[in-house]
């Protein structure tokens, strides 16, 4: 079975949702470990409620950026992770990390990709007015919120909709399209043929 990393900051809705599916055997891979680069994020805790290996590597710690990702090669090196899945990272993921892992590392943005990129999308979606916004996953290149997209789904956005219900229906949809587009990642289904993904 294939090894998954998976990067977040934060609450980590999404990584619950991997760890549930995994552990209905919805998704068939072992979530080897969660790292987190915030040491209050929530989703250490759930990595440690699940008894699954995480880490906090506190990015102070380390004088420049690229001995930060040395040392976190070598934490995946060590627990031989076969793919990363960030899921609410914080950081850029650097070109010396992407080129280690080509093609194996996929991120989920809330907003229907190229449109609203950045930290806060379903924030500018709504303050744009856009009547439909979504989700989307895609492989991490070093264009930030620009790599080759693997999946996207999208929602109509309602006359009265809040922040908070529309980021409650972004993430409900998150939670499905991550465990799919997982799925064919670790079953190496997913076929790059220049920026277009092809899924066998
Ligand atoms: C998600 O909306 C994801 O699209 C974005 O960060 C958020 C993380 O949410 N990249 P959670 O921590 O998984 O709840």
């Amino acid at each position: 079975m294939k090894n998954l990393a998976v990067f977040s900051s934060g609450f980590g809705s999404n990584l619950q949702a991997i760890i549930n599916a995994v552990k209905k055997g919805k998704v068939k891979v072992n979530i080897a470990l969660v790292l987190s680069d915030k040491v209050d994020a929530y989703s250490l805790v759930r990595a440690k409620k699940a008894g699954i290996k995480f880490l906090y590597v506190d990015p102070a710690l380390f004088l420049d950026r690229i001995s930060y990702d040395k040392f976190i090669m070598r934490c995946l090196r060590k627990e031989k992770i076969d793919y990363i899945v960030l899921a609410g990272f914080m950081r850029i993921i650097s070109d010396y990390f992407i080129k280690q892992y080509k093609n194996k590392i996929i991120n989920i943005h809330p907003s229907l990709l190229p449109s609203f990129k950045g930290k806060q999308a379903i924030l500018d979606a709504l303050d744009y007015g856009v009547k439909c916004t979504g989700v989307t996953v895609h492989f991490v290149t070093s264009t930030l919120d620009g790599g080759p997209v693997i999946f996207q789904a999208a929602l109509n956005i309602k006359d009265d909709e809040s922040l908070e219900s529309l980021s409650i229906r972004i993430h409900r949809l998150e939670h499905k399209l991550y465990l799919k587009a997982i799925d064919k990642l670790v079953k190496g289904k997913l076929v790059l043929r220049g920026r277009k993904v092809v899924v066998k």
